[in-house]
């Protein structure tokens, strides 16, 4: 897909939805040699596994915050020694982190709320790391949150994160599938997975802003607890709010 050009993506996001996340993927790396996989959790996991059977040389980046679990930092491990690809570990900037810290500490994230620190130690790198490619990958689903993400399209123009005068597409291919299709996938076909989830963790994001969730509670119920539920987003996917 030419970048140059920009395309308007909302009659291949109608044609692509009533496809298998596979189909979506194909598509997307067909359409774009520079695209690369947003790696973190179970539902990423699931984007690998498909991407890699099509291609075996994708583009895949994880956002290192520098407060992931143990156990987030060796399932990453896992997954690169599993497939046999690389993965760019993406850092915060050192000065950035160092100045937040020294003002107002390692926890700040309790008082202020979440957004300075993940603008920093996520977003930043994030904004970074996306003008290197033409097009990104992400494991969203729409159930995953409601207030946020029910209108998560499959392929999008992601206007957050674009160079100015650029388009930079964002595909969610697993947008319409469910937790326990995602699970279904990761049990049928032997994928690696956090070793957190067998221990009660849904959505796993930094260790200090995550806890697990109990019967009955929504999975975003454990991401950033202390806050309404409106504000957890951490701003890597903006585009769902500022459209
Ligand atoms: S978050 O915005 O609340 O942190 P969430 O954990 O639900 O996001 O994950 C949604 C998608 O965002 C993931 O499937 C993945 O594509 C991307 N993502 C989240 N955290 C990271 C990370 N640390 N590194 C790379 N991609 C990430
Ligand atoms: Fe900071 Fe928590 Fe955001 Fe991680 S999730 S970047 S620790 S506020």
């Amino acid at each position: 897909m030419s970048n140059s050009a920009v395309i308007n993506l909302t009659d291949i996001d109608t044609e692509l939805s009533s496809q298998f996340p596979q189909e979506i993927l194909r598509y997307a790396l067909e359409h774009h040699d520079n695209i690369a996989i947003s790696f973190s959790g179970a539902e990423d996991v699931v984007l690998v596994d498909m991407a890699h059977k099509i291609r075996s040389d994708i583009q895949v980046f994880s956002l290192d915050t520098g407060r992931l679990h143990g156990e987030t930092y060796s399932f990453i491990e896992k997954i690169r020694s599993h497939y046999g690809i690389a993965i760019d570990i993406v850092m915060p900037e050192a000065a950035r982190v160092e100045g937040l810290v020294k003002e107002k500490g390692l926890f700040s994230f309790y008082e202020d709320d979440h957004k300075e620190c993940c603008g920093i130690r996520k977003i930043a790198p994030l904004r970074k790391q996306l003008l290197t490619v033409d097009a990104w990958i992400t494991g969203q689903r729409r159930d995953q949150s409601p207030g946020t993400r029910a209108a998560v399209p499959v392929i999008q123009d992601d206007k957050a994160f674009a160079r100015p005068n650029d388009q930079l597409t964002k595909y969610n291919p697993l947008a319409n599938w469910s937790s326990q299709q995602v699970w279904d996938y990761i049990r049928t076909n032997n994928v690696p997975f956090n070793e957190l989830h067998d221990r009660g963790y849904i959505s796993i994001g930094c260790e200090p802003c995550t806890r697990p969730t109990g019967p009955g509670q929504h999975e975003r119920e454990g991401r950033w607890w202390w806050e309404e539920a409106t504000k957890k987003e951490c701003g890597l996917h903006a585009v769902n709010i500022n459209k």
